[in-house]
């Protein structure tokens, strides 16, 4: 009987797999996949659904330093894979000629999820984050026009443009969507973390790990609340009394928002050093250090923070134990992604 059922599982395997997931096929590689434990998305899939000419063009188009204005800087001068998208060598931005920006890169993952963007949250739709990397005269310098002129005379795109969308005939809406396409399948869920929430490859925290997660759970889940580890809300984190960006104040017009920025994920957190909206912050112990003893106190403080978070040495240590354990390696290096 055991022989039997062996031999039809072999058959079945051979068919079927076996009661194992489909075989994947490329063009499912570059469907969406909706991870279990996170919320839905909140950008409108059915209106630019993700296909894999769109998002080849969307690498392409974010990897081409012509979309600038002197052809010298792409997106990815500023967000590079192998940190999640963020940007390991400047504190703050470097654009078109040598321009410095006022802002660190914050990594690209999971934006599907979120409905707004940069650290102020001056930006409410994905597709619109790109026109002002293309714009700013500290990042690309460039106009759409400019960019969709070139885009329309290169030998290669129009090509790639009919093959995403059916029309060569190109367009900043299209262009935009190709870039969406690519941001949005940038999930990242695959972190040690996601195994063992999710019961995967026989994950388990180690002692300090846990305990780190059991002092995150206490101290800083309020704001970097799982899964996505932020709330996607604002908040005055301590960092300075006055504030030369006043942050979240400067969309809202609200000075109760004065020296607020948005809550950043803290996926892919070891990797994405320098740290805070400036920058500021080289490491990790050092974001600790500044929860622990070097909160400053101004009128739009966060309540949660106002005594600080102390913590000992080693409750740090296991906290960044923990937020090690939500680095998705397989993300950083994804070939879907390059
Ligand atoms: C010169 C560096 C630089 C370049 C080039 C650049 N970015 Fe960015 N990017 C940034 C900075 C800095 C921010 C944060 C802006 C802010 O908060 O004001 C950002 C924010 C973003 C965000 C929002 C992330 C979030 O969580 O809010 C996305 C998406 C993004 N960039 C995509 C792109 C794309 C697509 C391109 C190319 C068209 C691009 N970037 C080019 C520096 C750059
Ligand atoms: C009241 C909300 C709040 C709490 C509680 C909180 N944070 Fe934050 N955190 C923020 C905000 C807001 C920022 C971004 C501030 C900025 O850049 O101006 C931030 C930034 C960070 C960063 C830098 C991330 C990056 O990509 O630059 C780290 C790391 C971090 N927090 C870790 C923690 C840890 C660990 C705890 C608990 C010990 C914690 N936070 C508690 C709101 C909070």
């Amino acid at each position: 009987m055991r022989n039997a059922s062996v031999l039809l599982c072999l058959i079945a395997i051979f068919i079927l797999g076996c009661g194992q997931d489909e075989p994947v096929t490329p063009q499912d590689l570059f469907a969406f996949n909706q991870p279990e434990h996170f919320p839905p998305p909140a950008y409108d899939l059915e209106n630019d659904p993700i296909t894999r000419a769109g998002v080849e063009l969307g690498i392409k188009l974010f990897n081409d330093p012509r979309l600038s204005a002197d052809r010298s800087v792409a997106c990815s001068n500023c967000h590079a894979q192998a940190v999640a998208f963020a940007d390991p060598q400047h504190r703050l931005s470097q654009g078109v000629n040598d321009a410095t920006g006022t802002r660190n890169a914050p990594q690209i993952t999971n934006l599907v999820f979120m409905s707004e963007f940069f650290w102020d949250g001056g930006v409410s739709h994905l597709d619109f984050v790109p026109i002002n990397a293309l714009e700013s005269p500290v990042e690309m310098g460039n106009t759409l026009a400019e960019a969709v002129d070139f885009l329309q005379s290169d030998s290669d795109y129009p090509a790639l443009f009919r093959a995403a969308f059916g029309t060569d005939t190109i367009t900043s809406g299209l262009m935009l969507k190709a870039f969406s396409q690519f941001t949005n399948l940038l999930v990242s869920d695959r972190s040690k973390y996601d195994d063992v929430v999710l019961g995967r490859n026989n994950a388990s925290f180690t002692a300090d790990e846990l305990a780190g997660k059991q002092l995150f759970d206490q101290h800083c889940s309020s704001c970097h609340t799982p899964p996505l580890f932020t709330s996607q809300g604002y908040a005055n984190n301590g960092l300075d009394s006055t504030f030369t960006d006043e942050g979240r104040a400067a969309i809202s017009g609200n000075p109760l928002d004065l020296g607020k920025f948005r809550i950043p994920s803290l996926r892919n957190v070891a990797r994405t050093a320098p740290y805070m909206h400036d920058g500021r912050m080289a490491t990790l112990p050092a974001t600790l250090q500044h929860y622990n003893d070097g909160i400053i106190q101004s009128p739009t403080l966060a309540p949660e923070l106002q005594s600080g978070i102390p913590l000992t040495p080693t409750e740090q240590e296991q906290i960044i134990d923990f937020l090690n354990t939500l680095t998705d390696w397989e993300f950083m290096s994804d070939e879907r992604f390059n």
